[in-house]
């Protein structure tokens, strides 16, 4: 049975800590900081839109999560340097190890996938700039449902989208809320941990596997 593999992008197959370069000619070095604040204040946005039925897309939770960890950070930007700061979130780079890991992935016959949380367009463009977009067959966003990971609703869209079974998907993505709505949608899960400080959340869900780079995936899922 031919296997379907759906790849997390921000955080995943893209360093969003990549605006780091943008940020530290403006704010030096805060930048580290303030990028973590911008990218968890991102997240907790889309979570609590998807919650309150009280959807805009990605791209508006990055733009207003930025707003937000500017106030909170005491650090003033201009329309311009914030234009520039947003604008680098397109050309954002992949991780070192995945452009193999994803070619070596291919070669077995999986059926690769972006699937996120950003708009279609968003993401083609950003793996475009990544020089990644070719690897998969397709782009699965969560905007066509009009709500955010975890939400069951996205994993069953996907699934619908790529004509899958949940038995026969993974999911592959360093974020665990995201490993734990596909694990809990009856999909195997691959939790990419490049840090030894990421941690794992203590829940009744548990990844199927765990990787430290995209390069040890061929052998775990397509032995
Ligand atoms: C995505 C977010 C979760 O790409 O990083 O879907």
């Amino acid at each position: 049975m031919k296997q379907t593999l759906a790849f997390d992008v921000y955080g995943t197959l893209i360093d969003t800590h990549g605006v780091m370069q943008a940020l530290r000619e403006i704010i030096g070095d805060r930048a580290g900081a303030f990028s973590q604040a911008w990218r968890d204040k991102q997240l907790e946005y889309s979570f609590r839109r998807g919650l309150m039925g009280a959807y805009q897309d990605f791209g508006v939770c990055t733009a207003q999560a930025l707003d937000y960890t500017c106030v909170a950070l005491s650090v003033v930007l201009s329309d311009e340097q914030k234009a520039c700061v947003l604008d680098s979130y397109s050309s954002l780079p992949a991780f070192a190890d995945v452009k193999e890991g994803l070619d070596s992935l291919r070669a077995k016959g999986a059926n690769l996938f972006a699937f996120s949380n950003g708009r279609s367009a968003a993401v083609e463009i950003l793996l475009g700039n990544a020089g990644i977009l070719d690897s998969f067959e397709g782009v699965v966003s969560c905007d066509d449902v009009q709500t955010f990971k975890p939400n069951p609703v996205v994993y069953a869209h996907f699934i619908a989208e790529t004509d899958s079974e949940p038995e026969n998907t993974w999911l592959i993505s360093s974020n665990p809320f995201d490993v734990i709505g596909a694990v809990s949608s009856g999909w195997k899960a691959a939790w990419v941990r490049r840090s030894e400080a990421a941690i794992f959340d203590p829940w009744e869900f548990a990844p199927t596997t765990v990787v430290t780079n995209l390069g040890q995936l061929t052998e775990k899922l397509i032995p």
